[in-house]
Order: C-alpha cells, then sequence, then structure tokens
C-alpha cells in the first residue's frame, strides 16, 4: 500500500534503505534526514501506525520523489516478506518497536511480540532477501541505554556494560539486541546496533515525560512527577540522535555497538521545573507560577534511578558529538509544542486519553 509518497524512481536509485518505524518520533527524524540529505536513495517507510505512528510527522517530505510509505507489521512475517521482494533493501534501519516502559508494565507480552518477535521476523526477511550476497549490506538495529539497568550516582554506561534490564520494555529492547548479534555470529548477517539515551524535541508522543509535562503546563493541569523525583535521565535532542544514525549506518563498523548520549543529565524534578520556567516565559505568565502544579505521585514500579552514557567510542571512531545545547533544546521543545497545538490536539482526542485516564486517573 503506497498512500503517500511519489513513485519511486528505480532508474536513479543508488540505494534503498528500509526504515522501520519511520511515523513514529526517532523514525520520522531519520526518515526526513535521510530523504533530503540523499536525493539518490530511495527510503521506504515501513510501520504498522499503531497508537504512536503519525504519517503526519512526515507531512513536509511525503511527496518527496525518493520517499515511499508502506503499512505493514513487523510481527506479520508475509507483510515483511511481500516488502522485502518488492524493493529488495541494501540497508534497514530499525526503530520499530513499542516504547513506553509505562504501558510494558501494564502489558509485557505485546514488547516481546513487536520487540523480540518482530525484530526476529525483520532479521529473518533480511537473511532471506540477501541470501549469499552480503556485501554493502546492513542490518541497523535501533537500541537504548536502558538495557544496561541502572547506575548509582557515579559512572557511565560503556559499549562493554553488562546488560541488566529491569522493566519488560528494556528486557524486550535487550533480547533483541542480543538476536541481533546473533545473527552476526551465526549468519555472518552484517549487523549494526546503537543504544542512545532519552531522546526529546518535536513529534515527541506526549505520553512521554517533557511533551506531557509541557502539554499539561499549557493546559494548567498538574505535573505528575513519580517517587522523590530524584530520577536522572541524559537527554538527546533528537536531531542529534538522526545525525548519529546517519553517520553510523555510513561508516559505522559491521558487528559493532556504538553508544549515543547527550553528555546533559537531569534529575526528573530539575528538569520539569525548567520546563515550568520556560514555559511561564513563553506564556507570559507570572514566573514561578507553573511550579505549583508539580505533584509527586505513585512512583513506577522498578524505576530505574540513573541512566548514563559514554559516548566516546562513537566520537573517537567517527568524530559524532550531540550539537543543541539543553537550555537551547528545551526551549525550542516548548516553543514547537506551542506552534502546533493542532498536532498535539489531534492525538490527544485519540488513543492517548483513554490511556492517560488508566495511568493516571484522572
Ligand atoms: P515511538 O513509539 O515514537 O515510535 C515507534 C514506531 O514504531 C511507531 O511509528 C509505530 O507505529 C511503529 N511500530 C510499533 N509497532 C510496530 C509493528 N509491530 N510493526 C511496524 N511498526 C510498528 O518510538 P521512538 O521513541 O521513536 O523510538 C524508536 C526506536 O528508538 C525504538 O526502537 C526505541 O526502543 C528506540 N529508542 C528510543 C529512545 C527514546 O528516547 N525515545 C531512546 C533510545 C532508543
Ligand atoms: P519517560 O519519558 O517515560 O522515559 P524512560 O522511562 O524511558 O526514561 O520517563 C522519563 C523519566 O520521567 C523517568 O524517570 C520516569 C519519569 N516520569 C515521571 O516522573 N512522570 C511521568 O508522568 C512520566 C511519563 C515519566
Amino acid at each position: 500500500m503506497r498512500p503517500r509518497g511519489g513513485a519511486p524512481r528505480y532508474d536513479m536509485t543508488e540505494k534503498t534503505i528500509l526504515v522501520t518505524g519511520g511515523a513514529g518520533f526517532i523514525g520520522s527524524h531519520v526518515v526526513r534526514l535521510l530523504v533530503r540529505k540523499y536525493p539518490d536513495y530511495h527510503i521506504v517507510n515501513l510501520d504498522a501506525l499503531t497508537y504512536a505512528g503519525n504519517l503526519e510527522n512526515l507531512r513536509d517530505v511525503d511527496q518527496a520523489p525518493n520517499y515511499t510509505f508502506e503499512k505493514a507489521d513487523i510481527r506479520d512475517m508475509g507483510q515483511l516478506q511481500a516488502v522485502f521482494s518488492r524493493y529488495h533493501p541494501d540497508g534497514i534501519i530499525h526503530l520499530a518497536a513499542e516504547s513506553h516502559v509505562d504501558r510494558s508494565i501494564n502489558n509485557p507480552a505485546a514488547f516481546v511480540e513487536t520487540n523480540v518477535l518482530g525484530t526476529v521476523n525483520l532479521l529473518n526477511a533480511a537473511r532471506q532477501v540477501w541470501k549469499d550476497a552480503q556485501e554493502g549490506k546492513r542490518f541497523y538495529h535501533i537500541s537504548t541505554d536502558e538495557v544496561y539497568g541502572s547506575l548509582g550516582d557515579e559512572g557511565f554506561f560503556t559499549e562493554e556494560t553488562p546488560y541488566d534490564p529491569r522493566s519488560p520494555y528494556s528486557a524486550s529492547k535487550a533480547a533483541s539486541d542480543h538476536f541481533v548479534r546473533a545473527y552476526f555470529h551465526t549468519y555472518g548477517l552484517p549487523v549494526l546496533l546503537s543504544n542512545c539515551s532519552n531522546n526529546y524535541g518535536p513529534y515527541h508522543f506526549p505520553e512521554k515525560l517533557i511533551p506531557l509535562m509541557i502539554n499539561n503546563i499549557r493546559e494548567g493541569k498538574s505535573l505528575p512527577v513519580y517517587g522523590d523525583g530524584q530520577y536522572t535521565r541524559d537527554w538527546l535532542w533528537v536531531e542529534d540522535h538522526a545525525a548519529a544514525i546517519d553517520l553510523i549506518f555510513h561508516k559505522g563498523r559491521i558487528g559493532e555497538t556504538y553508544n549515543i548520549g547527550g553528555n546533559n543529565e537531569w534529575k526528573n524534578i530539575d528538569l520539569v521545573e525548567k520546563l515550568c520556567d520556560i514555559m511561564d516565559e513563553l506564556l507570559g505568565r507570572p514566573a514561578g507560577s507553573s511550579r505549583e502544579l508539580i505533584t509527586f505521585v505513585k512512583d513506577r514500579p522498578g524505576h530505574d534511578r540513573r541512566y548514563a552514557i559514554d559516548a566516546g567510542k562513537l566520537k573517537d571512531e567517527l568524530g559524532w558529538e550531540p550539537t543543541i545545547r539543553a537550555e537551547e533544546g528545551f526551549r525550542k521543545t516548548a516553543k514547537w509544542y506551542l506552534e502546533n497545538e493542532a498536532w498535539l490536539r489531534r492525538i490527544l482526542t485519540g488513543e492517548y486519553q483513554k490511556y492517560y485516564e488508566a495511568q493516571y486517573g484522572v
């Protein structure tokens, strides 16, 4: 099915890249970057359009002649095989996943089905289509720092940190990472992996901390901070992540894993207060007024205390570094949500509203 996007111009196609999950938050930034930067590539976006998939995220590139959308579910091998035999992709950048920790606590099986079984289907589809002609091919799996578990006050995750996933989400991502490496060792599939810290920026689904807080501040609703609010995350501007993915896809060494991080640690409570202050300024509200909306609520079960990434390998080997500083990135994000209320409203009237009521009881 090709609802949007021009007819593929195979005559000019140097490479066909299949991006899974391209209608989601990070995937849409990756698709946008690739479509614009590589007019000679054909970018095929494969996405099932779950609650988190939104083709509106791509409306500024979806008419490009080198872009095609395919609605398909990675849980369905038949659908995958049909897409693979139609396009014979040279590269795969795999982002499709169930991605929210709180949802994984409520329904772990859905995370096994998409993140583990779906990834194995994709690995099998790649093996089938590439057979022995794997020269120049790349299967790039996008993963998370959450597979490494939880840090104390000190230290950083490196590529050598042993896996210690503690939520159903991170367990499912860890399992998928293991399968990707197993296909490299067992079948010689040309794989690459990266494990990234928390992303933020435009098109972030409003169930996640930053867009949820921005939206609630805008609406004057309470700001639900889990537990004592002293949990720490390392926040990366999403376009910096997309740039790292582009670099690793093209220049990374086959079989290797690269950690990606923002070098930008924030305790949740400090981050929420910062967002309150930025929003007060942007909305012309009295300084400090939004902070009064902060409400400490019941903690997430098994809540990981701290994540922090050592991205030294990526810097040393490929020269990547984050470009957007925290204050600037949070401000750009808050402005984007204020300027794109219609995008947000369309999401808030859908399935997310039911989830919000179940999660927060309001
Ligand atoms: P997201 O939830 O915004 O998007 C996921 C996309 O995958 C959606 O478009 C959805 O429709 C699609 N999808 C879900 N199930 C599918 C299925 N069965 N078949 C086909 N498509 C399906 O997620 P995101 O935040 O953009 O994360 C993308 C990837 O990056 C995930 O693999 C995630 O684990 C990883 N990651 C995310 C972060 C982060 O901070 N968001 C950090 C590190 C790694
Ligand atoms: P989240 O955006 O869900 O990302 P992750 O769990 O993958 O790191 O949450 C980021 C942090 O914010 C995490 O410590 C949980 C916390 N949090 C809240 O305090 N309140 C909320 O309403 C949400 C969604 C998250």
